[in-house]
């Protein structure tokens, strides 16, 4: 088919192939920065998070001064992890002491090398007493840490990384009618979906799939169903009950599976109200990520079939392209065929 109006996607492989999805780590996951987490889910010094940021074990933590540090989650000595996430457990039934303690040191389970909170090693047993041991030479590796609007970006490849600033362009001039640093969390819902993260964000990208996918959403934005919402003034938003903002954060673990954490952002003063109850607002969103998730996780069985070797935008997808570019820009070129 061609000369038919419409744009080709990428190749239906590149949703599937850990080979691609290796490329993508390399050349994108750990090229750029990614939005990770809240600022308000570490705040008091000492709090600390391990992620698992496309398969590194990263542990990001609240200084003594107030400031947050990233570090891989790594043991200069002989490479234990030094931290378990939350729940983390192996399958031995045993407690390792170590991690961040009351005393404020990142301790390493194993022969108790400790690190501050800034990842400098501070003690090492038996050996800090020795004149030839440098204790500058045992950084703990660094994760660059950034904040904008109260969310924490992380960039695995600091060295010569650009500033996030470069990366965010022209995003906080456009939103900076919207107060994000001051939002609080209301709720939280995490999902997994068995889908490739190019089809989450295809997904998020156009609203030709509203009127079909989303009737509970059409029912209040009728504007969705009729032009998939090109006759709406997108940069005003997308109707919220007031002073709610909801937040994805898409974190990519394989070639086939994406978490999707949802965050519902509210203005302190509502957050604060007797009585606040966003039960309403969550499942209502709840109801249409389920239907998204479920469309994108159909369309990732579905473009295994040998027939089907890309799909196609229409031009009201068009910011579908912004993925092809972004992609193909990072890893090589795709020449659709003529
Ligand atoms: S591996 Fe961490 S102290 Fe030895
Ligand atoms: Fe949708």
């Amino acid at each position: 088919v061609s000369g038919n109006g419409l744009e080709k996607s990428l190749p239906s492989s590149w949703y599937h192939s850990e080979a691609i999805f290796r490329i993508e780590r390399e050349h994108l996951f750990c090229r750029e920065w990614f939005c990770a987490l809240r600022e308000e889910e570490l705040p008091r010094p000492g709090d600390h998070r391990v992620l698992d940021l496309f398969g590194e074990s990263v542990l990001v933590v609240r200084n003594r001064e107030g400031a947050l540090r990233a570090f891989y989650n790594v043991c200069r000595h002989r490479g234990a992890r030094l931290c378990r996430a939350a729940g983390e457990r192996d399958a031995w039934g045993v407690e390792l002491a170590g991690g961040i303690g009351a005393g404020r040191l990142i301790v390493c389970p194993y022969h108790r090398w400790s690190y501050d909170l800034d990842g400098a090693l501070v003690a090492a047993p038996h050996l800090t007493g020795n004149a030839e041991f440098n204790k500058a030479d045992f950084h703990l590796y660094p994760v660059g840490v950034e904040c904008w609007g109260g969310f924490v970006f992380l960039h695995l490849t600091p060295a010569g990384a650009a500033p996030l600033a470069a990366q965010l362009g022209e995003t906080p001039a456009r939103v900076q009618r919207y107060p994000l640093a001051e939002l609080g969390i209301g709720a939280t819902r995490r999902y997994e979906v068995a889908a490739n993260w190019k089809i989450l964000c295809e997904n998020y990208n156009e609203c030709y799939h509203c009127g079909g996918v989303h009737p509970e959403l059409c029912a209040i934005v009728p504007a969705f169903r009729e032009g998939g919402g090109s006759s709406l003034d997108w940069a005003r938003g997308v109707p919220h009950r007031d002073g709610a903002y909801t937040v994805f954060l898409l974190r990519p673990l394989a070639a086939d599976r994406t978490e999707v954490v949802c965050h519902f952002l509210f203005e302190r003063p509502e957050l604060e109200k007797a009585g606040f109850d966003a039960a309403e607002t969550i499942d209502f969103w709840d109801l249409v990520n389920r239907q998204d998730w479920s469309v994108c996780e159909s369309v990732q069985r579905g473009i295994a079939a040998r027939v089907h070797e890309s799909g196609w935008y229409a031009p009201m997808e068009d910011f579908n392209l912004d993925i092809r570019r972004y992609v193909t820009m990072r890893i090589g070129p795709y020449v659709p065929a003529a």
